[in-house]
């Protein structure tokens, strides 16, 4: 039997996803309180990152050690992966000693051929396309602090990147609008916009965007691996700062988010991310709950 994977939001169905988020509200209360929830034991997570992470990284091994498990960190620097051993053979080798599979690269096609080879689950832990477990953990911390988004706006502003693409599936699996605000040639992918139909509308104004949102999003200007394009982008995202001017056009009650790392002074300004409007700590840290939920149900 082919495994599950979890590549984009859309690998599970909206039923699925909010399951998902309600159980990591249970992870998190067993946790909170101090109870052992070994669901997992004996599990191995491999963890292959081609670029750098700090949540993403210990929020995988932390979760695998508190469902039972144990995670590996294979890194591209000392693994044969680094050393061009194609991707369909590491696919299948790895695949034969661990359990589940956690994989942050750059080309989205490649987290795709790899789980074509997989015989476990395979996870999308970032591409330069998606980074779907954030969104798991963004949606969760909504809830927390508003209950349901169904019906709901949120605005994104800044780059039409990776984590712009997610917040459209979400909105698309999640049932609420989603105002997007880039400057022009940073436009999301347009097939990834046209499949979320009237759910997600793109502007240029981020105030347009950002007016009578429920919660505001941003990301940092330059993604992982867009270095050497980084002071072209800061001339064309002058103007795109999350800062309290923009947040007041947002609803009084708005939240922001930001999946971290984030800049001060460039995309946000620290007034708003270290404000009262800010959920970032709350997202980083339901990281970890929202991923064991995943690791739970692919390992099911
Ligand atoms: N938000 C996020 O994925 O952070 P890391 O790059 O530190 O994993
Ligand atoms: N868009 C960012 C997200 C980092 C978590 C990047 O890809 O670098």
């Amino acid at each position: 039997m082919k495994p599950r994977h979890f590549l984009t939001l859309l690998d599970l169905d909206s039923g699925e996803l909010q399951a998902l988020i309600d159980r990591a509200r249970e992870l998190k209360a067993l946790q909170k309180n101090g109870v052992a929830h070994r669901t997992r034991p004996g599990k191995v997570m491999a963890m292959v990152f081609e670029k750098s992470s700090t949540r993403t990284r210990v929020s995988f091994e932390t979760g695998m050690i508190q469902l039972g498990g144990q995670a590996l960190f294979l890194s591209p620097r000392d693994t044969q992966l680094g050393r061009g051993e194609p991707i369909e053979d590491s696919a299948r080798v790895l695949s034969r000693m661990v359990d589940i599979i956690m994989i942050r690269t750059f080309e989205h096609e490649k987290i795709e051929r790899f789980a074509e080879f997989s015989d476990v689950p395979v996870i999308n832990a970032l591409t330069d396309m998606y980074h779907p477990c954030q969104l798991l953990a963004d949606i969760m911390t909504w809830q927390e602090h508003r209950d349901d988004i169904r019906g709901k706006k949120a605005a994104w502003i800044g780059d039409g990147n990776n984590m712009c693409h997610s917040w459209i599936n979400a909105a698309r699996r999640f049932d609420f609008h989603l105002a997007i605000a880039t400057p022009e040639g940073f436009d999301p992918d347009p097939n990834v916009l046209a499949a979320a139909g009237d759910r997600v509308a793109l502007f240029r104004q981020p105030a347009d965007a950002a007016a009578d949102a429920d919660l505001v999003v941003t990301d940092v200007w330059t993604s992982m691996g867009q270095e050497d394009e980084q002071k072209r982008r800061e001339r064309a995202f002058a103007g795109y700062i999350v800062d309290d001017d923009l947040m007041a056009c947002a609803n009084e009650d708005a939240l922001f988010m930001h999946c971290l790392p984030a800049h001060r002074g460039e995309e946000v300004s620290a007034s708003v991310i270290d404000g009262p409007h800010s959920v970032v700590w709350d997202e980083a840290e339901n990281r970890l709950h929202a991923q064991k939920a995943l690791i739970e149900l692919l390992l099911a």
